[in-house]
């Protein structure tokens, strides 16, 4: 044979005998069958073998498995961010000519996304999203699907999870929750009866802001074929040197939630008492609202708040305020080991909600009293 035919042809063979602790990184596109009779093109890796890279490599299955496993759920597809799980959820639900539930506290490109779908025929509704079981009164005929997002991003709603889907569940609408800031361990939302959860595993998984990635998680095999059609149909490929690093981040995952915990009320705490802060927006502090629903609902908090300033604090204060603090970031994405702080300049409606400008805080592995300390000489220099 020529050599440039052994180039390809020499095959390598897994080494017996080596064990190790962490999962391998297996790349590949091309899946080799024994015989022709052997290939089948079926995204159901579990029940019928590999059959192409696009809908698994044993690292990118692995993470399923375990991600299926925390949640209680019966099969968790990997996708490559958490807007690309969003997308699934949507595709595998609706059509055209379907209403969808939505609360306005979603995640921001979600609720771009509805404007984005009324081109297809499908129907946005916004809702409130302490609505409860209010909700009923939004379903129609021809609702699709409510989603749920709990707390709601920026402005921290804790959402009756469990009353909306028995409003929704009696007129057979499937609920889906985006499941993020509890890292789907925080909140139980299979056990509530949501029908989809789905994560940014860019967040708390990853947890280092040097991946992103998302999961669409399924209690029903009814579901898990509807949403395993919509994301095989959309090529949601991730690559396993990315799942290997989301592997990796589940070990630290427990310790890392447990520390920011932790500091997120203390830094919290210590902003509830500056002059300059009318309100704190976080579920876990008694004088928030939706804290009873946070307290028999979830097993704990994560590293996300936001706080209202005084009304007469304007936007370029609050600015000016972010931009002195020397070890909070300005970023969007959260869950990582550094301190973030955001305005939200786009969404003005916020502010009126609220009565005052706001601002997001994401606290990171840092030590809180020095994110206190510069916190507190950012309002030395306001004042
Ligand atoms: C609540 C929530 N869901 C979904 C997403 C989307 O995740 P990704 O950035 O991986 O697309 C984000 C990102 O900020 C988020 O905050």
């Amino acid at each position: 044979m020529h050599w440039k035919t052994r180039l390809l042809h020499t095959m390598s063979h897994a080494p017996e005998g080596f064990r190790s602790l962490t999962v391998p990184v297996q790349r590949g596109s091309t899946v080799v069958f024994e015989r022709q009779a052997d290939a089948h093109d079926d995204w159901r890796t579990d029940d019928r073998g590999y059959a192409y890279g696009l809908f698994g490599t044993p690292t990118v299955l692995e993470l399923g498995a375990r991600i299926a496993e925390l949640e209680g759920a019966l099969h968790s597809f990997i996708v490559p961010s958490g807007m690309a799980a969003i997308v699934v959820a949507y595709m595998a639900c609706c059509r055209p000519g379907d209403h969808v539930l939505l609360p306005w506290s979603s995640y921001g490109p979600n609720v771009e996304f509805t404007e984005f779908m009324a081109d297809f025929g499908i129907e946005f509704e916004h809702y409130d999203p302490t609505i409860a079981d209010g909700i009923a009164e939004h379903i129609r005929d021809n609702t699709a699907l409510v989603w749920t997002e709990s707390p709601g991003s920026i402005t921290m709603e804790i959402q009756d999870v469990p009353a909306i889907v028995e409003a929704a569940h009696a007129r057979g609408v499937p609920v889906v929750l985006d499941n993020t800031y509890a890292a789907g361990v925080l909140f139980d939302a299979f056990g509530a009866g949501v029908d989809i959860s789905i994560q940014a595993l860019t967040k708390y998984v990853g947890g280092h802001s040097d991946l992103l990635m998302g999961s669409v998680s399924v209690r029903e095999q009814a579901m898990r074929e509807k949403v395993g059609r919509a994301w095989r149909m959309m090529g949601m490929g991730v690559s396993p040197d990315d799942a290997s690093l989301a592997l990796r981040g589940l070990q630290t995952m427990g310790l890392r939630l447990a520390h920011l915990e932790q500091a997120t009320l203390k830094v919290a705490r210590w902003m509830r008492e500056q002059p300059e802060i009318a309100r704190v927006l976080h579920p876990a502090l008694p004088d928030c609202a939706g804290h009873a629903l946070w307290k028999r609902d979830f097993s704990g908090s994560s590293s996300l708040f936001s706080v209202v300033f005084e009304p007469g604090i304007t936007p370029a204060q609050v600015a000016a305020y972010a931009d002195a603090l020397e070890l909070f970031v300005a970023g969007f994405s959260w869950g990582g080991v550094r301190s973030l702080a955001m305005t939200y300049p786009t969404r003005r409606d916020l502010s009126k909600r609220y009565g005052g400008e706001l601002l997001r805080l994401n606290i990171g592995l840092e030590d809180p009293d020095d994110l206190i300390a510069d916190l507190h000489s950012a309002f030395k220099t306001m004042r």
